[in-house]
């Protein structure tokens, strides 16, 4: 396919947009919704790729689920009413719905195949096939589990304490969905703590869940009634507006509705640390996940530091971060984010290697990167490989490249955030 052309030299950004649904919350409201007994009810939920494959794993799952636009209706009738699907079940480029899936199928008493796209394919699985099966869970897959395509064969499990390897919150949620079928406790122990989405809306759903720091427990045989949820805009995306905001010559943009849960707001602070200037108004609804505007100006950043418990907490807008990082005075410098080799693409390969051909200087670490501010970049043939966040960071970097930025496999981006160039376009003031 011909590379597209980016809007580049950009002279300013201004006004408003609203953030499209938060992508971890708007898979968890469906499969929580077809678990429950009885309606679920979702708005703001988001349309994005992702999201659509895990409302079709679960229709073909024998669950009825009405989605138009971002209104979701989901008609659960409790976890026995999900049926053996006479089909293979395709995530697509989903990471969390093949994840989470597995561990609802898991205590399911059938058969199923989960298979998704190329990148889906060489994604680490083993990290939650291995804890699954000490709950009893039959799972096979390539190369011992570790590789798509995966057959479960569900049936009755018993809870387990687990204490997780790696800090992931897909990982954590797909034992909470095995633990609320198991018989007895399960306790999931995380190294750090990663994203709350589905401990949160375990309680929404009628549900007991304890959290005690990076300890959760959960019991089996609980019965999870069907509610409605409100999903807030996804910091993830919001944050590729953040930086342009801070990053393109004059501009001032506010960002409605973005969710602001504590878990996930580790990119405000890498902002404040790096000398950004924005504002935060937060909404004072009482709903399960906080949220608020944001509004940010053009700003004198300086490098900074980004590690330990902060990565999870920014793990998705690391490629971002490291383009505002080009753009600061001084060295910053990401350290114990390996988990960015085995996301949607080996990010610190495609982010070191995409923004090197745009003229950014930055070196890749075995557990981060290195970047150099400020940085002039000129411009180029660049492309998202495949990955929908390397393809919005791209997008955002060619906004301040001086020349011609010519983006490959752009269509990645309706992965996670579909109207995402409409947006780009409603804020450039030239
Ligand atoms: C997600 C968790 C994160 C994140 C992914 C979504 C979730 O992955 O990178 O985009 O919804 O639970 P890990 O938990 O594997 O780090």
């Amino acid at each position: 396919m011909i590379p597209a052309k980016l809007k580049s030299n950009v002279k300013g950004l201004s006004g408003e947009i609203a953030i499209p649904g938060d992508k971890s919350i708007s898979h968890r409201s469906v499969m929580f919704g077809s678990i429950a007994k009885g309606k679920t009810a979702v708005t703001n939920f988001l349309p994005g790729e992702d999201c659509l494959s895990t409302i079709a794993c679960f229709r073909k799952l024998g669950v009825t689920i009405e989605q138009e636009g971002n209104k979701v209706t989901i008609i659960g009738q409790g976890m026995d009413g999900l049926q053996e699907p006479a089909g293979i079940l395709d995530v697509g480029n989903s990471g969390t719905t093949i994840r989470l899936m597995m561990g609802i199928l898991a205590g399911r008493p059938f058969h199923s195949v989960l298979v998704g796209d190329e990148s889906i394919a060489k994604r680490p699985m083993t990290r939650v096939t291995t804890p699954l099966s000490l709950f009893g869970a039959k799972i096979h897959g390539r190369k011992n589990g570790e590789f798509t395509p995966l057959s479960v064969i569900g049936g009755p499990l018993s809870g387990v304490t687990y204490e997780l390897p790696v800090a992931s919150a897909q990982v954590k949620s797909a034992l909470l969905f095995a633990g609320l079928q198991a018989s007895g406790e399960t306790v999931i122990i995380e190294p750090v703590k990663t994203r709350d989405h589905t401990e949160r809306m375990i309680t929404q759903f009628g549900g007991e869940v304890a959290a005690d720091g990076q300890t959760i427990r959960v019991k089996g045989g609980q019965t999870l009634t069907g509610t409605e949820i409100h999903v807030p805009g996804d910091i993830s995306s919001a944050a590729f507006f953040l930086a342009a905001g801070a990053i393109v010559p004059n501009s001032e943009i506010t960002l409605k509705n973005v969710g602001l849960n504590p878990t996930r707001t580790g990119i405000l602070e890498v902002l404040k640390q790096m000398g950004a200037d924005f504002s935060i108004e937060p909404y004072e609804n009482g709903s399960a996940e906080p949220a608020g505007d944001i509004t940010i100006r053009t700003s004198k950043l300086k490098g900074t530091v980004i590690e330990g418990a902060l990565i999870p907490r920014l793990i998705d807008e690391i490629p971002i971060i490291a383009l505002l990082a080009t753009q600061a005075e001084g060295e910053t410098v990401i350290k114990d984010a390996e988990e960015l080799k085995v996301k949607e693409t080996n990010r610190i390969d495609t982010v070191v290697n995409e923004l090197s051909e745009l003229g950014a200087m930055i070196t890749a670490t075995e557990d981060g990167m290195v970047i150099r501010g400020k940085s002039f970049l000129a411009g180029g043939t660049v492309s998202s490989h495949g990955d929908h966040r390397i393809g919005m960071m791209l997008a955002i970097a060619a906004a301040i490249s001086k020349g011609e930025v010519h983006l490959q496999q752009k269509e990645a981006i309706s992965v996670s955030y579909p109207s995402f160039f409409d947006h780009l376009d409603s804020l450039i003031s030239d």
